[in-house]
């Protein structure tokens, strides 16, 4: 029997003039009477084969059957392509239908669907060329980061999913409980009694890794967690999701600009790759691009194409800069002069609104921004303090289209200083004793930061939509799937 051949195998034209096996899905059906075309695809590659059936050899009853999104099997040999439009095509012995896809209820027509169509149907999508292209992109960014962190010597940590503190202050978070919520125990206060519940206290999904991750780095030096992340933020925002993955590296004997210089490290790293692999994928995607913005107003195309872009941000150094500053350029700016802007930034303090992030990155700058040094009021309790007693050693990296891509910070390793800011902002101490006991035993200066995975496969792929980057989206008032 003929081992089974991929379609990106078979295109590559290694076999040519043997007899080769495929299984695929069908995208097209074309014929005259005495031929039927039929293009396949499997998910190997963007590109599809091209099969040809002489009519004379099959039933028509049998070639009648096959419309786009059957499954066949089929034999035949590869030949130099007779057409235009493609190298190799194979010449069909046999035809196995392995699973029919009646056309008058298939949603996908060989045509373009709307992206908005194809969320509604993603239990199909993953059908789509764009849907694929974006999964193999997706597949290569997930073993880069592994790849990248292994060949630094960094260790992958799995943290954990529930966790029963949501001392980070990330966002709102998804309660975890086995109780009957029919019947909920209470307290003699009134209270819910957590002490019933399954781990007896209160549990959530956790909104970052962070906190477990420290702790590995505080033996381990350099660790990495990879993991889902999960936050009831009702933002319906083409940046949000309320289920995403990220990456979080955690440093040991690392400053802030150590931490700067490894998130620009890595984000060159993935985009690197991912430019010098999968071409194919890219210049499908960037087509796919060039025509959607065609209907899009001047101001809201991208000032350039896919591949171009990705090859600035690889050949340009990121723009550090103190929020100081930046908050000087934003107020300086045209839109906040104006009142263009929807929160106008009256001065230093205030939190800066994705508006305000996209205009440093695409209208100021023009590249990838890191913004360091941050009020400390408006960041999390674990930022290591200034001298200056007003900011905190954070950073953020900023990307066009996208704005915020990675937070992090360098962690306040002082156990007074901690404590201090603990109780400043109200985190409770009990909560977070093995966090505190770090501090006390053989502390050390670390960083770390979070990349939001989903954004990142979204500047890489230049989808609009952070919900068209991800399989199975979860998003306020949907979890379909
Ligand atoms: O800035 P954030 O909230 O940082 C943390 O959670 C830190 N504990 C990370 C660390 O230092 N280890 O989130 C990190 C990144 C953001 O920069 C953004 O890219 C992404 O996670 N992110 C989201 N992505 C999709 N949907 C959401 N709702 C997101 N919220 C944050
Ligand atoms: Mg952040």
């Amino acid at each position: 029997m003929l081992p089974k051949a991929s379609v990106k195998n078979l295109l590559s034209g290694v076999d040519i003039n043997s007899n080769v096996k495929l299984k695929a899905w069908v995208r097209t059906k074309r014929g005259s009477k005495n031929v039927a075309f039929i293009a396949m695809n499997d998910g190997s590659t963007i590109h599809n084969i091209q099969i040809v059936a002489d009519t004379e050899r099959f039933e028509d009853s049998l070639l009648d059957q096959i419309t786009t999104g059957s499954c066949l099997s089929i034999e035949g040999k590869l030949i130099e392509s007779q057409g235009s439009g493609q190298k190799v095509e194979i010449e069909a012995n046999s035809i196995e239908i392995l699973g029919l896809s009646p056309a008058d209820e298939y949603p996908l027509q060989p045509k373009k669907h709307s992206l908005e169509f194809l969320r509604e149907n993603a239990h199909l999508r993953f059908r789509s060329s764009t849907f694929g292209a974006i999964s193999r992109i997706r597949h290569a960014l997930i073993f880069g980061v592994h790849q990248f962190f292994h060949e630094k010597g960094f260790l992958n940590i799995h943290t954990p999913i529930i966790t029963g503190s949501d001392a980070e202050g990330a966002g709102e978070t998804f309660k975890v409980t086995n109780l009957d919520l029919e019947n909920v125990p209470k307290t003699e206060e009134g209270n819910i009694d957590y002490s019933k519940d399954f781990f007896g206290k209160e549990t959530n999904l956790t909104v970052s890794g962070q906190l477990e991750a420290e702790l590995a780095a505080m033996a381990l030096s350099k660790v990495y967690t990879f993991g889902p992340t999960f936050r009831a933020e009702n933002s319906n925002t083409t940046r949000h999701l309320a289920e995403f993955w990220m990456i979080e590296p955690e440093v040991a004997f690392a400053d802030l600009d150590d931490n700067m210089d490894l998130g620009e490290e890595m984000l060159k790293y993935l985009i690197g790759q991912i430019l010098e692999k999968h071409q194919d994928d890219l210049d499908f995607l960037e087509a796919r691009l060039i025509e959607e913005e065609k209907v899009k107003k001047a101001e809201d195309r991208s000032p350039m194409p896919l591949k171009e872009k990705l090859s600035f941000v690889l050949e340009n150094n990121f723009e550090r800069v103190s929020y100081t500053d930046a908050i000087q350029i934003l107020r300086n700016s045209k839109p906040n002069k104006k009142k263009k802007f929807q929160y106008l930034i009256e001065g230093w303090g205030a939190d800066l609104q994705s508006e305000h992030e996209r205009f440093l990155v695409e209208k100021h700058f023009k590249k990838p921004v890191i913004l360091f040094d941050y009020p400390k009021d408006i960041k999390a309790f674990y930022m290591r303090q200034n001298e200056d007693g007003e900011t905190v050693r954070a950073m953020d990296i900023l990307f066009p289209g996208i704005g915020e891509m990675v937070g992090g910070s360098q962690r306040e390793e002082r156990l007074d200083k901690l404590k201090q800011r603990m109780q400043e902002m109200n985190v409770p101490e009990e909560e977070l004793w093995w966090y505190l006991d770090l501090r006390k035993f053989g502390t050390a200066p670390h960083s770390g930061f979070g990349l939001g995975f989903e954004r990142l496969v979204q500047f890489v792929t230049g989808m609009g939509n952070i919900r068209d980057v991800i399989p199975f989206p979860r998003t306020p008032k949907n979890a379909e799937f």
